[in-house]
């Protein structure tokens, strides 16, 4: 039997760049000599894919939307992550529950209690290894997005201070997970971001 794989998940605001390095991290594990399976939330799954289309284009209330999420979740857990990690492979994953709290929780002004009874019921158990946060401020993320200039979806339009907010959950949730969370400067050139991320990646797993 193999040693249970890592579980790496990466997070940041809308134009943080970081699916970007989802490759790159994959080759790292590789390096290690791992395998490893890349995915991604909302969605990785055809379920999964479905709700994400949903909700990012029929959005119902934060609470309804904390729901499908964790409903994606939970088919992705059991249906990859977990046989993934229990084969010994590792699991690189764009997003993950750290997003509920920061999207739903930060942005939306859902309950974080809520939030961590949902996460309690649907992961009992499973916490990523590694989280590489990649933070950045509002304004630069956004003139990024604009410079990609695709449609929007439903949180990429959110205005005002929605974004700040979710940057800060995110690193409040980084100062309370502090042996989990690599928080990445994510401003730079992708080389830039690419060598602190192995950098980070180096410290998290010495
Ligand atoms: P993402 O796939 O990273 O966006 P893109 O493909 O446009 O780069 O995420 C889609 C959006 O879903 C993003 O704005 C964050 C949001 N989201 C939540 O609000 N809550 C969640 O739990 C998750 C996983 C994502």
């Amino acid at each position: 039997m193999s040693a249970r794989g890592k579980f790496i998940t990466f997070e940041g605001i809308d134009g943080a760049g970081k699916s970007s390095h989802l490759d790159f991290a994959c080759d790292l594990v590789r390096a290690r000599g791992h395998g490893v399976e890349k995915t991604f939330e909302p969605g990785g799954s055809p379920y999964g894919e479905k709700i994400r289309a949903v909700v990012l284009d029929h959005p119902p209330t934060p609470m309804a939307r904390a729901l499908a999420m964790f409903s994606a979740r939970r088919a992705l857990v059991e249906g990859l992550i977990e046989p993934t990690l229990a084969a010994g492979r590792w699991v690189v994953c764009d997003r993950f529950t750290d997003s509920t709290y920061a999207y739903q929780g930060g942005g939306e002004g859902l309950d974080a209690n809520a939030i961590a009874t949902l996460e309690g019921l649907v992961h009992p158990g499973l916490q990523p290894d590694a989280t590489f946060l990649f933070d950045i401020d509002p304004a630069t993320a956004a003139a990024r997005q604009a410079a990609r200039n695709r449609q929007p979806d439903h949180f990429e339009r959110e205005r005002g201070d929605f974004h700040l907010r979710v940057r800060n959950l995110y690193l409040e949730r980084a100062r309370e997970f502090p042996g989990r969370f690599h928080v990445i400067d994510a401003a730079g050139t992708l080389a830039e971001v690419r060598s602190r991320l192995e950098a980070a990646f180096a410290r998290a797993f010495p």
